[in-house]
């Protein structure tokens, strides 16, 4: 047993994430959904999940406007917060994989550090960067809740693609155009990506 410099201990549990992935015959992972507001991160997350459920597959989603209305309910969106931000979904997401279940996080994630720290919290092969890419003068049509328009007219600060930057991904796992692709081609895309890494 180790015990660290802060005088706190790890208990390792009898019953590892390779048993319980031996239970739901699947692996765990996450699927890391990163990009701008309006990109169709939460759409995607949402065929995703709803068609590994079809397949058995234990699923659970974790989405930015929901967090942040609980856990994170304290945090703005300042580089500094958006940060602990996904900190805190990096370490949510590690207990779900760690618990069995597939976890779909999808966040705005705009920096590039922010999310290599959150990939640091995995083994090799489970986080799976999905980068949601669509041009921003497509998400800005879009404007499914009015947050660009808001962010036009300086209603709203720090809003990312207007007033705070979005860092794209410069090495996904995954690389989803949205706006060229339909809603099933892209999730289709994913699963095959899931079977062919043997996570299904
Ligand atoms: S981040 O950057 O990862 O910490 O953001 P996230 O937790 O995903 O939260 C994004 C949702 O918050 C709403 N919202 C804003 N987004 C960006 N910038 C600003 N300033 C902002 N203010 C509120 C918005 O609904 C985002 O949801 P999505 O689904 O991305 O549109």
């Amino acid at each position: 047993m180790e015990t660290s410099s802060n005088n706190l201990t790890f208990h390792k549990s009898t019953i590892k994430k390779q048993d319980r992935n031996k239970l739901n015959q699947h692996k765990s992972c996450v699927l890391w959904f990163t990009g701008l507001s309006g990109s169709g991160k939460s759409t995607l997350a949402n065929e995703v999940e709803k068609q590994l459920y079809d397949r058995g597959i234990r699923t659970y989603i974790l989405d930015g406007d929901n967090i942040r209305l609980g856990l994170n309910k304290n945090l703005g969106f300042s580089a500094e917060d958006r940060k602990e931000n996904i900190r805190r979904i990096g370490e949510v997401s590690r207990l779900f994989v760690d618990a069995g279940v597939l976890v779909l996080s999808a966040f705005i994630s705009p920096y590039e550090a922010d999310r290599a720290m959150a990939r640091t919290m995995f083994d090799t092969g489970e986080f799976i960067e999905i980068y949601v890419n669509c041009a921003l003068e497509i998400c800005e049509q879009r404007d499914p809740k009015g947050l660009y328009k808001k962010a036009r007219n300086g209603e709203i600060k720090d809003f990312t693609g207007i007033s705070a930057p979005y860092e794209a991904p410069g090495s996904p796992e995954l690389n989803i155009e949205t706006g060229k692709y339909s809603l099933e081609e892209s999730a289709k895309r994913i699963i095959e990506y899931l079977i062919q890494k043997q996570i299904l």
